[in-house]
């Protein structure tokens, strides 16, 4: 028998998450332009199965739908982002007017339905026009995110509840420049790096001019945390989860919060460092007023010299409870975690903006009973429960995804949506965990 979720405090935030490539589709309309991700699943063998993001969800015309969706769910917050490249298309220069009219519909809708709107600006999709001019790796698309940034902003700064500049650069730079799993598709580590740094400094220039346009907003950053554990008991073990928490975690909050990279991860680097400027991590180190954390899973890492790229593995423990990723369902991770950012981090308030699973759903003749999403989200609401209860400061909780959508290099294999996607009909079905999700929120916000 599963606990129930505990009450959270009545004025936190009920959520659910997408992304605009994910889920849009219209991708040549309107004046949007390439995008990255249109480059890499156009290119064979990049993309499971050759899925593309052409079509998705077809959100780009069925937003109607989608926003009735939303406010039969009950939610009081939705996260999606807009498209770089609706907005311009050349990712500099001339704003497209057709692209802020779609976002704004959007906005306007969410209101109507008392829905915080909750709008990441970089969920991947760059232009591809950036990429032809060296996308992350040149200094200059630091100024071209804060055109963009400002041209969101101006048109949305008044009705939007929290801006995020980026989500989760790790994987932009990691899986887009380091191991090319993703957009767009380089395998070089020192290049991950110099885009890492790219991103965050594109990320600190732009919240000034963020805040000026929506002076009422909320201003952060999604950043997804790896939260890792050794393998054994033995030194080299403990030492391979540091470099493997400096490489995924502390690279990425440490500028942002300490004004440093970590010294550790800089020596062990060596020759890989980034190309820095002076002024570069002040500027990254600006105020937030809120951190978005992605949490899906833990790592578990061993020590093992012949791996050249930081001497580690993981080790992934056999027997344990996995989702269609792969990813093995650890909720304690979610609570140790949390309570160790607030230990190490002068920290703004919290967003859970991203956690779900991934499930090999069956569309019976009832429904989807998906019984194992249920447990994982319910889960880890009771690790984030008992986080808050040890201090640390939570303001919301946004399941990841409203709708199953295309998961990047995995396409439409793997759907971590809570409403079913019929891809061919783009039918919306609910599952049963989004009717639990439905209930669970009522009870929560005490409108049973
Ligand atoms: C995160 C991404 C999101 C989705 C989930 C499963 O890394 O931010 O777009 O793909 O993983």
């Amino acid at each position: 028998m599963s606990e129930p979720v505990p009450s959270f405090p009545s004025n936190f935030l009920w959520g659910v998450a997408t992304s605009s490539y994910q889920i849009e589709g219209g991708v040549f309309e309107d004046g949007r332009q390439a995008s990255i991700w249109d480059t890499f699943a156009g290119t064979p063998g990049r993309i499971l199965g050759g899925d593309t993001g052409s079509v998705a969800c077809d959100h780009y015309h069925l937003w109607r739908d989608d926003l009735e969706l939303l406010g039969s769910l009950g939610v009081n917050a939705y996260r999606f982002s807009v498209a770089w490249p609706r907005i311009l298309p050349q990712g500099t220069g001339k704003v497209n007017h057709l692209g802020l009219d779609f976002y704004e519909r959007l906005v306007d809708g969410l209101l109507e339905r008392d829905i915080a709107p909750f709008c990441t600006l970089y969920h991947w999709d760059l232009p591809q026009a950036l990429e032809d001019r060296s996308g992350w790796l040149n200094r200059d698309i630091t100024e071209a995110f804060g055109e963009y940034a400002d041209a969101v902003t101006r048109r949305l700064g008044d009705r939007v509840a929290a801006f995020a500049t980026l989500n989760e650069p790790w994987c932009s730079a990691y899986l887009g420049y380091g191991n090319g799993h993703h957009a767009p598709g380089q395998q070089d580590p020192g290049k991950a790096l110099q885009a890492a740094h790219y991103l965050l400094l594109a990320h600190g220039r732009a919240l000034p001019i963020m805040r000026a346009n929506a002076p009422a907003a909320q201003h952060g950053l999604v950043l997804n945390f790896h939260p890792s554990y050794p393998a054994s008991d033995s030194d080299k073990d403990r030492e391979a989860v540091r470099r493997f928490d400096g490489f995924f975690n502390r690279w990425y909050a440490d500028p942002v919060f300490l004004g440093s990279y970590p010294e550790d991860m800089w020596q062990a680097y060596g020759p890989l460092v980034p190309s820095i400027q002076d002024g570069d991590l002040a500027a990254i180190q600006a105020p937030l007023d809120f951190l978005g954390v992605n949490y899906y899973t833990r790592a578990v890492i061993a020590h093992d010299p012949s791996q050249s790229w930081l001497r580690l593995r993981e080790a992934a423990p056999e027997g344990v409870e996995r989702t269609a990723m792969g990813w093995e369902v650890y909720p304690q991770a979610l609570t140790e975690l949390l309570v160790r950012l607030q230990r190490d981090y002068p920290l703004p308030p919290l967003y859970i903006t991203e956690n779900g699973a991934a499930y090999p759903d069956v569309l019976e003749a009832d429904g989807i009973h998906d019984i194992e999403r249920i447990r994982y989200i319910e889960r880890h609401l009771q690790a984030l429960h008992d986080a808050m209860r040890q201090g640390v400061k939570v303001c919301g909780y946004f399941a990841w995804s409203l709708l199953d959508n295309f998961e990047w290099a995995y396409g439409y294999s793997r759907r971590f949506g809570i409403v079913h996607v019929d891809f061919g009909s783009q039918r919306r079905t609910l599952k049963d965990s989004g009717r639990w999700y439905q209930q669970l929120i009522a009870g929560q916000r005490g409108s049973y």
